[in-house]
């Protein structure tokens, strides 16, 4: 089976009712991003990124997977498929993909902010118990925090993520305008000579080599590709 490896950005869940980051005048969901996604934004405000996060979380439990979410899950009959996500959505998983990657955490999850790695004290949470009241203790006594890599933190799924790039026999890149590193710098780990597709439907510019564009939409892109991968 050949292997195909996706990278997706904010514009994969577009189609599903998610905003993206860039573009909307530096807010993500009405928020500035450096106070609901830094570092120093959760150690100066935990209240109001906890209710950020359970917003989000409630949206994200009643939002579904489009179809562009759709085809990629279903590639996994003929493919050896992996998914790379930026997002912290669950869209990918819930549309039926097996293998997912999230560099940037997942919004289903809570962990302590002392240990956020620490699996012990990671729980998982669903549709009925999807809010965190402010001020909730994790299991080592310290503030419940959302299981989301902050800007100004490390992402220790970069190297698993670029071990599959490597490995690629496909690649393709949906939804991101590329814009942060390091996601963005596994572009660079492909074989030499590996198709590679963008989905987008705006400009997105990057150095990487061999690129096909596909301006559409994240759902008219993977029916376009789809078509297109028997005959590579
Ligand atoms: N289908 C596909 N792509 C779309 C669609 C759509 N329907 N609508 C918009 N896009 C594209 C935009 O043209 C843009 O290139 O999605 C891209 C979204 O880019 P960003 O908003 O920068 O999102 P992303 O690249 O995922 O951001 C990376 O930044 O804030 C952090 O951690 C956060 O994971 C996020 C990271």
């Amino acid at each position: 089976m050949k292997k195909i490896v996706f990278l997706t950005g904010a514009g994969m869940s577009v189609e599903s009712g998610f905003k993206t980051f860039r573009g909307n005048d530096g807010l993500w969901e009405n928020y500035p991003v450096e106070q609901v996604a830094s570092h120093e934004g959760w150690e100066q405000d935990p209240t109001l990124v906890t209710n950020f996060y359970n917003m989000l979380r409630k949206k994200l439990y009643a939002a579904q997977p489009n179809e562009g979410h759709k085809i990629i899950a279903a590639l996994e009959k003929e493919y050896n498929v992996t998914v790379i996500t930026q997002n912290v959505d669950n869209l990918h998983e819930k549309a039926g993909s097996t293998h997912v990657i999230h560099l940037h955490g997942e919004l289903t999850k809570v962990c302590s902010s002392r240990e956020p790695y620490d699996p012990q004290y990671i729980e998982e949470l669903g549709p009925d118990n999807s809010q965190v009241a402010p001020g909730t203790k994790a299991g080592d006594g310290s503030l419940l925090r959302p299981f989301i890599v902050f800007f100004g933190e490390s992402v220790p799924m970069l190297e698993p993520a670029a071990r599959e790039v490597e490995d690629a026999d496909i690649f393709v890149v949906i939804g991101t305008s590329l814009n942060v590193y390091p996601a963005a710098s596994l572009l660079y780990y492909t074989k030499p000579g590996t198709p590679t597709f963008l989905i987008d439907p705006n400009a997105v510019s990057t150095e990487a080599r061999n690129i096909t564009y596909i301006r559409k939409g994240a759902s008219e892109g993977m029916k376009e590709l789809a078509e297109m991968l028997p005959k590579l």
